[in-house]
């Protein structure tokens, strides 16, 4: 296992390049198996995520290659119809591949995922969508076994709380479905309007792109398609906050500053400076940084995944911040090793008041989940002295070269073996 070593107090200084989003490749990959033929995938992120969903793929028959960030993806072989245990349990989005399969094979038997670090994360949503478009559902050995005799059928869905994988997986198995399905209030988050405008390229024929009701109305038949991979929002709000921690100035190409509202606006009222353009955004901390509140959100509010990386910005913040988590109910785990390096945040219900302090100390701190991992970076580079993060595994699931990236900007950041 490796850790990653960081040597606090250095300033972020440059220019990097932000990754395609690991969340709209995962769906992206998963709907190539709606049909036969080529399909090519630009700007997709080399991550632990992706490289376990192109496994999956692979075992179900799919081949495919890399050239660069491009992926070219052949599912004419589709034979099996199977997601095991083993790669479901190392990443939810797994799940994604239940909708295409049982579209394009009228089967699919794919595992259940567990809870997780971040919450209970059920999947019910999935299973009540698809039968009610017909499907046959039956649990057996913790394994969901689906099945259908000929097409899905149109229906109305209605989400309680938008999902975002929900979305993208009833919205891939309706558009070889029979006839119209209508899916209200479902995830408007950029990563499935990106897939909409795959499945149309496609083929697909749905109405209501970028909103919270699609409309589908199903096909017979899907193409293959080109489609670029949006660049990953999350990845560059992770960069916006590391410089309002380091300090410095730095700018982010390829990124898409529209896909961010909710947190440059927070970040100004931080005190961060902030010049968006189209594809680059040019952020420093000009001062002291001020307290703020956040409420997560579905899109178009605050991200669930920028929560952690703000809370180590706002401990070292002047002022009191609550942070209030909406969407999971256990994606505090950061808290208790922030704490180890002097943070002040007391945990009351479902928000976290952080008082801030005037410097992180360095210490050995454990990454517990993707994005915690990332607030632990982030409050390293802001530190007094050493920090060193084990369990940097989770880190490399969503964060493309992100040591070498730090490295770039003037950080001390090195990966050592543990
Ligand atoms: N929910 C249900 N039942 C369902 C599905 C969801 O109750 O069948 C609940 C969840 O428990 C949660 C809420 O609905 O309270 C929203 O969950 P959602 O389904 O939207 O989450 P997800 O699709 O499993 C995706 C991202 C997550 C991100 C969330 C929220 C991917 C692959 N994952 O998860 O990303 O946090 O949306 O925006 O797109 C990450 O990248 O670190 C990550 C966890």
């Amino acid at each position: 296992m490796e850790k990653l070593v960081i040597e606090g107090g250095y300033r972020l200084e440059g220019e990097v390049s932000m990754s395609g989003a690991k969340n709209a490749a995962l769906p992206l990959i998963a709907a190539t198996l709606l049909t036969a033929g080529e399909h090519i995938l630009h700007n997709v992120p080399d991550l632990r995520d992706t490289r376990t969903i192109l496994a999956l793929l692979e075992d179900l028959g799919v081949t495919w290659r890399r050239a660069g960030t491009s992926l070219y993806i052949d599912s004419a072989g589709l034979c099996n119809f199977e997601a095991p245990y083993d790669l479901v349990k190392t990443m939810r989005a797994s799940i994604l591949v239940l909708g295409p399969l049982l579209a394009r094979l009228g089967k699919a038997r794919v595992s259940l995922p567990g809870g997780c670090a971040i919450g209970a994360r059920p999947i019910d949503f999935h299973l009540q969508g698809l039968q009610k478009m017909g499907a046959r559902l039956d649990l057996e050995e913790g394994y969901v076994q689906a099945s259908i005799d000929n097409r899905l059928s149109g229906t109305n869905i209605y989400f309680d709380i938008p999902s975002v994988t929900g979305t993208e997986n009833l919205l891939m198995a309706a558009t070889l479905a029979e006839g119209t399905t209508v899916i209200k209030n479902g995830a408007r988050e950029p990563e499935v309007t990106n897939l909409v405008d795959m499945l149309v390229n496609m083929g697909a024929d749905i109405e209501g792109r970028n909103t919270d009701r699609l409309t589908v109305h199903g096909v017979k038949q899907l193409k293959p398609a080109v489609t670029e991979t949006i660049p990953d929002r999350i990845e560059t709000g992770t960069y916006l906050i590391a410089v309002g921690a380091a300090g410095g100035k730095v700018t982010l190409t390829n990124c898409n500053p529209a896909h961010l509202p909710s947190l440059i606006e927070k970040l100004r009222g931080a005190g961060l400076q902030i010049e968006e353009s189209e594809n680059t955004i040019t952020v420093s901390r000009p001062g002291p940084l001020q307290s703020i509140d956040i409420k997560t959100q579905p899109y178009p509010g605050f991200p669930t995944d920028l929560q952690a990386q703000l809370m180590a910005l706002m401990s070292i913040a002047n002022g009191l911040s609550v942070m209030t988590e909406t969407i999971f109910e256990n994606r505090f785990m950061h808290v208790a090793e922030l704490k180890r390096m002097g943070a002040d945040i007391r945990i009351n219900g479902n928000s976290a008041i952080v008082k801030g302090i005037e410097k992180f100390k360095g210490a050995r701190v454990m990454a517990t989940d993707l994005r915690a991992s990332a607030s632990l970076v982030l409050a390293g580079l802001a530190a007094e002295g050493t920090t060193e993060i084990s369990r940097i595994y989770h880190l490399e699931r969503g964060y493309e070269d992100m040591t070498g990236k730090l490295q770039k900007l003037g950080a001390e950041i090195k990966k050592e073996k543990e």
